[in-house]
């Protein structure tokens, strides 16, 4: 087993999942502008460190990833952020892309950029305490998006950047998002999800990417937030699952899907029918923004200083998340706080 795979199975195994932790800062001020907190250095910095320091954190949370703010960050006791995540046996990551600009020769989509200093930036991340590494890239879906350009051109990048995080020891988190907005179907979804993630896979091979030591953290297959079309969990689960058979090589060890605007319930439930139905060899497992930290959000925003309420609200949400991780979570267990 290479040291890049140990990594990848610590944080993906026995449930745990991944806090994403990683708003840039004007993401993140958006966040707090929604509660009416101000967004400064210093709140910014509580309420993460609220949440990393949660109990919940040694039995779920198998790593964190942060933006560049927060991991040169020390909380009020001297610590570096990484050092806390690090005290519950979790491990920190860190996301390197530097955000998306409009593509050239596509009106409306996205490229994903950081690739210019990203080798000597990894270096730097290492010695921090980073582990392991977040890019993301950024699918339109409709009838004529993704583009042939958009997925060749954000494919690319992610190889690159996958190729040069191993070089530097850590493990690439490859994150292709086909987005929810939209009128699409959840077929359509699964066919533009399908074609994305096969060219990626076919870059990364390309870039002689190790696959045992990375892990994809794709959307689930669901119908776009303006469609009509009303689907079960059992056959957003099905989808998925089948998109990632045919699309995923067999040596990844690990897929942890990102919440991409469902809410919190809604997130939970359709992990964990996959989870019960998972058939692919693959861990499915978590890597959530805002279905793991909205709820705490919003009760930390009524009273900044209380800390273990806010971690109460956390720590249920986390347990949720690793119980669906494992096919273990039932609707009724909501309630039982
Ligand atoms: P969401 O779970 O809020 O979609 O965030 C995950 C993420 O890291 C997006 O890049």
């Amino acid at each position: 087993m290479t040291e890049l795979n140990k990594i990848a199975l610590q944080i993906l195994s026995n449930g745990k999942g991944i806090l994403a932790a990683d708003e840039s800062t004007a993401t993140m001020t958006k966040r707090l502008d929604s509660v009416k907190v101000h967004s400064d250095e210093n709140n910014r910095l509580l309420f993460r460190q609220t949440l990393f320091s949660s109990s919940s954190m040694s039995k779920c949370i198998g790593g964190v990833i942060l933006y560049d703010e927060t991991i040169r960050q020390k909380t009020s006791n001297g610590k570096t952020i990484p050092e806390l995540i690090n005290s519950s046996g979790s491990l920190a990551g860190i996301k390197v892309d530097t955000g998306t600009k409009i593509l050239a020769g596509s009106k409306e989509e996205k490229i994903t950029e950081g690739l210019d200093g990203l080798r000597e930036r990894l270096n730097d991340y290492y010695e921090l305490g980073a582990r392991f590494t977040k890019w993301r890239g950024v699918f339109l879906i409709s009838e004529d998006y993704p583009s042939h350009l958009s997925i060749n051109a954000n494919s690319h990048a992610l190889a690159r950047y996958a190729a040069l995080v191993q070089e530097a020891g850590m493990v690439p988190i490859i994150e292709p998002e086909v987005l929810m907005d939209g009128n699409h179907t959840a077929k359509d979804c699964m066919n533009k999800t399908s074609k994305v993630i096969k060219k990626c896979y076919e870059e990364l091979d390309l870039n002689k990417v190790d696959l045992t030591g990375t892990i994809l953290k794709p959307n689930m297959i669901l119908p776009g937030a303006d469609c009509s079309e009303q689907i079960s969990n059992e056959e957003i689960a099905e989808l998925t699952l089948e998109c990632l058979k045919k699309n995923v090589p067999s040596e990844v060890p690990g897929i942890a899907f990102l919440s991409g605007g469902q809410n919190e319930i809604e997130a939970t439930a359709n992990l964990n029918e996959i989870n019960k139905k998972n058939n692919t060899g693959f861990i499915m497992t978590y890597s959530y923004g805002r279905a793991l930290q909205q709820s705490a959000l919003k009760f930390w925003s009524k009273d900044i200083n209380n800390i273990i309420g806010t971690q109460e609200i956390f720590d249920h949400r986390a347990k949720m998340c690793t119980l669906a991780a494992q096919g273990k979570w039932s609707k009724n267990l909501e309630n039982k706080k």
